[in-house]
């Protein structure tokens, strides 16, 4: 196992992704975790991670430096390098000219292990963002290459299994950084890589086992892929003894309650306690236009439903949700290393206290690429493992000012459609996000001798990594004009279809 300190960069979580794709396990903590902490964790490697201060200023981040004397290997990147430079006696200053982008590496001196097959001719293509850099390295050190602009690029000391590195091997403009990510962690730490799904989910199962017992657990399943693995993975561990409550609100997309039930309750005989509440969501939404009273109160009502639901299961002792690794780190803020919050996974998060139920919570150590990994390991749908993200009130955000079933009814029949074509298409899977919005507006059109007066659906699909910012999908004209046909001729009570084509920012990726 690996063990990652942050010093705050913002590719930090990357570097946990790479080792991780090396099917090794490693875990992401703040620079200031304990060395007794650090000791019992028992890592095989370190790697300390770049951020954005100066290691030569007053209060600069740092680690003790007895780090360095465990015998571990650690691979120090950017801020790290220079950090570990600095502890050894070398020099680091602010660099003439900041380097931020793409540079090209120089082989200096003999590759040595990790930087064996780095190098193609003796240079490597890198990704670079630093302002300081190392003047002189420390005793004990060479230097593998350098830039034109930046002397001390990579360092050595193979004897003391110490590493580093000024660019970013963790970032994909780096080309080869993810074979030097790998060779760091298998080769000079000796993981075996065995972070595979089929052991992950092993691990998991013993240990849900473990902190369970006898004892019931329930969870709210909303049909997105995180409460899917989460509740296949704990089924997987204790059977009957987990019940899923899933709540039909009313806002779903076309098919998706008979889909969710025929997988869970049907093929892999989990306990589904299914409520339909359609109309009490559509009398609580009846005259709100305003969003955010819409998202209010679509979220008390999943509480109110499911601590019902939850108070009929009296064995009920836990509390499962679908947390996963990202929302850990960001909620935590790794680097003040405050105390977790719990994502408002559907709002089950805010159930009160008085239902003292304990949180199980078994994928809050996986991204999401290892949590689509492990749900198909475990035999769930592909489509609904690689499904595009669905937010929380569903159509309720979907369908623009006041919720009406009228309208919900015409942008699940829409939305249906578009997303089969894109699928069809084989655009489905290189959008990050895609979906109709329904517009309550009427225009005119006209429709064999007749003239029409109905509502406009928009189309919107996005590409994004982080769903922060992200650009509008470049649909190719042909695609849209089939979509748009077919969503006009079979959606009754649509005579116009628009494609958004709004990047975030300004706009965001839902229309509410
Ligand atoms: P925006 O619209 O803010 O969306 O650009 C970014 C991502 O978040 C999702 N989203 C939500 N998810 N509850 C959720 O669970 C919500 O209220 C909500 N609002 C937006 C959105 O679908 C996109 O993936």
């Amino acid at each position: 196992r690996i063990l990652i300190l942050d010093f705050g960069s913002q590719y930090t979580q990357l570097i946990a992704r790479r080792v991780r794709e090396a099917h090794v396990y490693c875990e992401l903590h703040p620079f200031d975790m304990e060395l007794e902490a650090i000791r019992s964790f028992r890592p095989n490697g370190i790697i300390l991670s770049g951020g954005p201060k100066s290691v030569y200023e007053e209060g600069a981040p740092s680690i003790p430096g007895e780090l360095f004397d465990l015998g571990i290997p650690v691979l120090g990147i950017c801020y790290g390098m220079q950090l570990m430079c600095d502890h050894f006696g070398g020099r680091v200053v602010p660099a003439g000219k900041r380097e931020y982008g793409h540079a090209e590496l120089h082989a200096k001196g003999r590759p040595g292990p990790l930087f064996e097959g780095f190098f193609l001719d003796g240079k490597s293509p890198v990704w670079m963002s630093h302002g300081d850099h190392v003047e002189q390295v420390p005793d004990g050190f060479e230097v593998v290459a350098g830039t034109d602009n930046a002397p001390v690029c990579a360092i050595q000391d193979v004897a003391r299994n110490l590493y580093g590195v000024q660019f970013h091997p963790e970032v994909n403009h780096t080309p080869r950084g993810e074979i030097l990510i790998d060779i760091f962690v298998r080769s000079i730490c000796g993981c075996t890589g065995q972070w595979t799904p089929g052991q992950i989910i092993e691990d998991a199962v013993a240990r849900i086992r473990r902190q369970v017992g006898r004892e019931h657990v329930i969870l709210g399943l909303s049909g997105g892929v995180d409460s899917s693995v989460a509740a296949s993975l704990i089924h997987r561990a204790i059977g009957d003894q987990l019940t899923c409550v899933f709540v039909n609100n009313g806002l779903l997309r076309l098919g998706e309650p008979e889909q969710v039930l025929a997988t869970f309750a049907e093929n892999m005989g989990v306990k589904v306690v299914y409520v339909d509440a359609e109309d009490r969501f559509l009398k609580a939404l009846k005259g709100v236009a305003d969003p955010e009273r819409k998202r209010k109160i679509i979220g008390n009502l999943f509480v109110d439903i499911f601590e019902e639901e939850a108070t009929k299961l009296p064995d009920a002792r836990w509390l499962a949700q679908g947390t996963i690794y990202p929302d850990v780190i960001e909620s935590a803020g790794a680097k003040t290393g405050k105390a977790h919050t719990i994502k408002s996974h559907h709002n089950v998060g805010g159930l009160p206290d008085y239902m003292k139920l304990k949180l199980l919570e078994p994928l809050r150590e996986l991204f999401k690429d290892e949590v689509r990994a492990i749900g198909e390991e475990l035999g769930l749908p592909h489509q609904m493992v690689w499904r595009h993200p669905f937010p929380g009130p569903g159509l309720g955000v979907r369908i623009l000012g006041e919720v009406k079933k009228e309208y919900a009814d015409i942008l699940r029949r829409a939305d249906a459609i578009y997303i089969e074509e894109l699928y069809k298409s084989g655009h489905y899977d290189k959008i990050s996000q895609a979906f109709a919005v329904f517009l309550p507006v009427k225009s005119v059109g006209v429709m064999g001798d007749g003239r029409t007066y109905e509502y406009v659906i928009a189309l919107r699909a996005v590409e994004t990594r982080d769903f922060m910012t992200a650009s509008w999908y470049p649909m190719p004209y042909e695609d849209l004009a089939r979509i748009s046909n077919r969503i006009i001729n079979e959606v009754k009570g649509v005579n116009r279809v628009t494609y958004d084509i709004s990047s975030k920012p300004p706009a965001t990726i839902e229309w509410e």
